[in-house]
């Protein structure tokens, strides 16, 4: 660069330092100190600004830069690294005895000096490591085999508690480990997500947790919202920590690490038993899963004089939680065909208690679940509930089998209609292949057409779905469309559809014909076709006629649509059965475009709390507007607020939690101009 484009340019080296401090503040108030400084608009257009700076000057784009939270580069592949120092693992038992013993052991060993413990949870997440040099992240390893980790520096910066940068004073050269945990509100919400657009639920956070972190495209991380507890700090010879384990994670808390606030320093074994008595029974109310107890010695001069063994070292023990676990008899097994025609096995137990609930029901996944845990008729199964809700079976108790017992045979046809079943290579379940003659499916995708995400027919719920079909009036979502007031009225065996009934149902059924195109798409449950993928498709291709017209290839070309989506798209339109369901839609007056008017991204990534009432809206219409202008509707202020929608007589508790968190308050006539209608 000549010295006049330097000169240019400082201008533009400056904004964009300035910038980056300011959203890196802006980040640690939200993230760590839950407060919103500023809407989440004008943090979106700093982020923006930066974004552009750094395009257009890339020789002054940092590596922490607070673009780099949001991701897009590409991990293309994992590069192996040996760790500076080794990752160690705990010795862990989980016996209260053993404890005992530890605490005896190592006081016996330091002979008569001074010294305390500290008690912190035990994270229930994936192990990282995470190099600092003066101040900047540089970079983040995987635990591996402790000796040799995976490079994952460009996914660990897009999540929120993990510093770029560090803040005030901080040592030149050091590491800091800790645990990528999921926590559970994100690991349902993310659930959710996948379920809608049938892909495989995640088994668990910790296992989620780990995906995330080898994923290859850093912005599908960043979308997981993960979380970094740190646990630990260290520093090559030369460097001074202070002389705790207390001490050093006070000092990170300073430099901006999110030190959790579960941890006590102990003096004896009194106090180290409280402490894992309290978190045995108040685990279940923390956000993240935790599965113990680490208990370390809290002054690190000591840590030498204790030493290791073979792989962990004497300072520090873990005390492992016992998952909640009864053994409980297999009554039978119900197999359950779903919408898609996919086979789940769900096992029936004789009701037993277990943490807090009594559990009769838990699946049991699959075949290969079965066959795994070699499961015979009339077992005594093992049920657990670990970190998650839901229990699940996890042995069989051999104590109680019975003589002779016989294996589990899996049914070879569908439970429901008779027909055999499939299972596609690769795939782990069976499926019943009679797609419209099923009674299941084909309820279960009249129910998905109808329900409030789709075509928001409210009057339609199972029961009275299931009265259309036997009725023999029903057998496709074009025959809602069909239907006439005169069938339905009397309908049901004492009249349960009357005439108020049924004006309800025809008024439905006509208002669900503003029903916007990509809803509509939706609600046809296609395979993988979920909320999201379908408002990629019809912004895509605008109309039904050039979706249906579309090759394969041209259809994976949209965002967030892979091969498999693609794939199943293509196919369910080749079939003229669901092509003639579509042209009767059409004919009813269903939406097959966009609209223009439709709405816009106006308020896309917005978390707006809605209250009081408003001139131009009813209550449910203002919410309907805000997500056609791609905002969430979220129903009580906290720091994840982007602003609250205030109409006539808003809830003063609302108004006064939002005052405190510093949040945006936007009323009727700022939102029409945000949404741009005035
Ligand atoms: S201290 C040398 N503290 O549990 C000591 N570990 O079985 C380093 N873990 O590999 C570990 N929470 O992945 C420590 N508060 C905590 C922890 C913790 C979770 C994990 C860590 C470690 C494993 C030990």
């Amino acid at each position: 660069m000549d010295l006049f484009s330097a000169i240019d340019s400082e201008p533009a080296r400056q904004r964009m330092e300035a910038l980056a401090a300011e959203i890196d503040r802006l980040n640690h108030e939200y993230y760590m100190n839950d407060r919103s400084l500023v809407s989440d608009q004008k943090f979106d257009a700093m982020l923006r600004e930066l974004q552009d700076l750094e395009r257009d000057h890339p020789e002054f784009a940092s590596p922490t830069s607070p673009t780099k939270r949001v991701g897009g580069e590409v991990n293309k592949s994992f590069r192996q690294v040996q760790h500076r120092f080794p990752m160690l693992s705990l010795g862990n038992t989980y016996s209260i005895e053993e404890i005992e013993e530890f605490e005896a052991r190592t006081r016996k060993l330091l002979d008569g000096v001074e010294f305390t413990y500290t008690c912190e949870l035990k994270y229930d997440g994936v192990a990282i490591g995470l190099t600092y040099r003066y101040g900047q992240l540089v970079q983040a390893l995987t635990r591996g085999n402790g000796t040799v980790g995976d490079d994952i520096t460009l996914n660990a910066k897009t999540i929120p508690t993990i510093p770029l940068r560090l803040r005030g004073d901080f040592p030149d050269d050091f590491e800091v480990r800790g645990e990528v945990v999921y926590p559970f509100d994100a690991f349902n919400a993310m659930n959710a997500l996948r379920e809608s657009e049938n892909l495989e639920p995640f088994a668990n956070p910790r296992n989620a947790a780990s995906g995330s972190l080898k994923l290859q495209d850093s912005a599908e991380c960043a979308k997981r919202k993960l979380m970094f507890c740190m646990y630990f700090m260290m520093a090559p010879d030369g460097i001074v920590l202070p002389g705790t384990h207390y001490g050093r994670l006070q000092w990170a808390d300073q430099m901006g690490f999110k030190v959790q606030p579960y941890i006590k320093e102990c003096r004896d074994i009194t106090e180290i038993k409280a402490f894992i008595d309290h978190w045995d029974r108040a685990r279940w109310d923390l956000p993240f899963g935790t599965d113990g107890i680490v208990i370390k010695v809290n002054q690190t001069s000591l840590w030498d004089r204790l030493g290791l063994t073979a792989k962990s070292p004497r300072w520090a023990i873990a005390y492992k939680f016992k998952a909640e676990r009864v053994s409980t008899p297999l009554l039978g097994i119900d197999y359950q065909v779903g919408r898609t025609g996919k086979v789940t096995p769900v096992a029936n137990l004789s009701p037993v208690w277990l943490g807090g609930t009594t559990v009769r029901r838990a699946t049991l996944v699959n075949a290969d679940f079965i066959a795994n845990l070699d499961i015979r008729t009339a077992d005594h199964l093992f049920i657990e509930k670990g970190g998650e809700i839901i229990p699940k079976v996890v042995g069989v108790d051999l104590d109680q089998r019975q003589p002779g017992a016989l294996p589990v045979q899996y049914v070879d046809r569908c439970p429901e209609c008779g027909t055999p079943l499939v299972r596609a290579d690769g795939e782990a379940a069976h499926y019943c292949p009679n797609a419209d003659g099923c009674h299941p499916q084909i309820l279960g995708r009249l129910e998905h057409f109808v329900g409030r995400k789709a075509m928001n027919i409210e009057t339609l719920g199972p029961e009275r779905l299931e009265l259309l079909y036997n009725a023999g009036l029903v057998r496709n979502v074009a025959d809602l469309y069909d239907l006439q007031r005169a069938q339905l009225v009397g309908l049901g065996s004492d009249a349960t559809i009357q005439d108020r009934g049924a004006d309800n149902l025809m008024a439905a059924l006509e208002a669900s014909k503003e029903v916007p195109f990509e809803r509509v798409l939706f609600a046809l449950g296609i395979r993988y076709v979920g909320e999201v993928g379908a408002k990629k498709l019809a912004r895509y291709f605008k109309d039904i006629d050039t979706l249906m017209a579309a090759s394969e290839e041209e259809l994976a070309q949209v965002e967030d649509v892979g091969g498999v989506t693609a794939k199943a798209v293509y196919d369910w339109f080749a079939d003229p059965l669901h092509r003639s369901i579509v042209e009767r839609l059409r004919k009813a007056g269903l939406q097959m475009q966009v609209q223009l008017e439709q709405g816009d991204d106006s308020l896309e990534g917005l978390t707006i709390v809605v209250s009081g009432t408003f001139a131009h809206f009813s209550r449910e219409e203002v919410k309907a507007d805000i997500e056609r202008h791609g905002g969430k509707v979220s129903g009580s202020v906290s720091g994840k607020t982007s602003f609250l929608l205030a109409g006539e007589k808003t809830g003063p508790e609302k108004l006064k939690k939002a005052e405190k968190l510093g949040i945006r308050i936007v009323n009727e006539e700022e939102y029409l101009q945000m949404t741009a209608r005035q």
